[in-house]
């Protein structure tokens, strides 16, 4: 295959043998598939960390029955309109709310809406996945 590099890496016996009964469980075909999965989280977990342009999805779960929350909830997410490219709001039972946010800007801005909104009185959880826009990654 053209493009394609072949290396050969030294590792401990113990480590491999490890390695390869996760990717069995995990239903990888073979290593190099599974490596070149650890290798692209290797540079999205660099983008975030040298607070690239960066994509995440934050999910929150929160009672819209705690006095406020909706307009908080609300009026953060206008004030951070460049960043929130999408917003789906679940009515998951009489009292709890899910919402899915997909944000796109810098890492840290990203990071600094996924803690405002986790923040928030009432939020009962709060999830960021720290994701990539993919213009890095094969
Ligand atoms: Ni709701």
């Amino acid at each position: 295959m053209a493009g394609v590099e072949r290396f050969s890496v030294s590792i401990d016996r113990e480590l491999v043998r490890s390695f390869d009964a996760l990717l069995k469980q995990k239903r990888y075909a073979n290593r190099s598939e599974a490596i070149r999965d650890l290798m692209r989280d290797f540079i999205v977990a660099q983008e975030w960390a040298a607070d690239e342009e960066a994509i995440g999805t934050l999910t929150i779960v929160y009672n819209h029955h705690t006095p406020s929350i909706n307009r908080t909830l609300n009026a953060l997410q206008h004030t951070f309109h460049r960043q929130i490219l999408s917003a789906t709001h679940v009515h998951m039972d009489a009292h709890n709310c899910l919402e899915v946010l997909i944000l796109k800007g810098s890492a840290r801005t990203i990071t600094h809406i996924a803690d405002t909104l986790r923040s928030t009185r009432g939020v009962k959880h709060g999830k960021l996945a720290m994701s990539t826009t993919g213009k890095k990654i094969i």
